[in-house]
């Protein structure tokens, strides 16, 4: 597996994978792979003749007073993860070859709609710099399709949504979420917290799933579910977020009629900001 750093670099080894007649696979990463990050690139190899993943911890997308110094930086541990997942060319950029202009005058990306609400209130700005760093990184690997964890969901349906807004050729597919044998979520942000955080961590997912056993008992009374969920996240030693029933398809407030649902939620532990989903399917009435 090569590792390049500049775009120069990137696109001559792409231009050969091209001409040589591979379709392109890309995943792209803030680095610190998990368990997550590797399933994403075996489903890129099962799908792609080519896998490029990216590892580039994107400023725009921090807010102040977010953890964009403190981001785990782990290269060397990383291609090695990404080698045995079958990664074929790992671009990793410095800040100054995707932003040559710096990020002040840069041209932005906004999704309007499923970027709003949920982690787009908590974290305003934030779906504008995945956006437009997401738009740059196809720009510049121009893959065939490319592949994102369904942990961040309102990520992914931002990133279907761009697409397809601006008729990008790329094929887009979520992979399911990867969790612990106890049921949280992987997240490189799960290595922030302490060993009795980590023992906490799983009542998030717990709560979730509390939630979706209501709903498929029948339970619609939406506020009701939230409210004791969030009661139940404080008492368990969190500082709830939101907690919020969705359409899964359009991310839009659930209807009492709605069939596809997505139980979501962020909650801090200490000074950790977890996330996780869960999707409920109900049968048809
Ligand atoms: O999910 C991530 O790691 C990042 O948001 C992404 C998609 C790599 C953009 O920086």
């Amino acid at each position: 597996m090569n590792t390049v750093k500049t775009l120069r670099e990137l696109r001559a080894v792409i231009a050969q994978a091209r001409a040589d007649g591979k379709q392109i696979g890309f995943v792209p990463t803030m680095g610190n792979l998990h368990a997550g990050h590797v399933s994403l690139v075996e489903t890129a190899a099962q799908r792609a003749d080519f896998v490029v993943a990216s590892i580039f911890v994107n400023p725009l997308q921090f807010g102040a007073g977010e953890d964009l110094d403190t981001y785990p930086r782990t290269l060397l541990a990383d291609q090695e993860k990404l080698l045995a997942a079958g990664c074929h060319l790992l671009f990793h950029p410095d800040v100054t070859e995707v932003y040559p202009h710096g990020m002040g005058d840069q041209t932005r990306v906004s999704v309007p709609g499923v970027s709003e609400g949920l982690c787009g209130a908590s974290r305003p700005g934030h779906f504008e710099g995945v956006a437009t760093v997401v738009t740059k990184l196809f720009n510049m690997v121009q893959p065939d399709l490319a592949v994102f964890g369904e942990k961040d969901y309102q990520q992914l349906a931002v990133i279907r949504a761009l697409v397809q807004d601006l008729n990008m050729p790329i094929q887009i597919i979520g992979a399911p979420t990867r969790r612990a044998d106890d049921g949280l979520a992987l997240s490189s942000r799960n290595g922030y917290l302490s060993a009795e955080q980590r023992n906490v961590a799983p009542a998030l997912y717990r709560g979730l799933q509390a939630v979706a056993e209501q709903l498929q008992r029948g339970a619609r009374d939406y506020a009701r579910l939230i409210d004791e969920a969030q009661a139940r996240q404080r008492e368990a030693g969190f500082a709830p977020d939101y907690l919020e029933i969705r359409n899964a398809l359009t991310l839009r407030p659930a209807q009492v009629d709605d069939r596809h649902l997505v139980v979501l939620t962020a909650a801090h532990l200490g000074s950790t900001r977890l996330i996780d989903n869960l999707l409920v399917e109900l049968p048809a009435q």
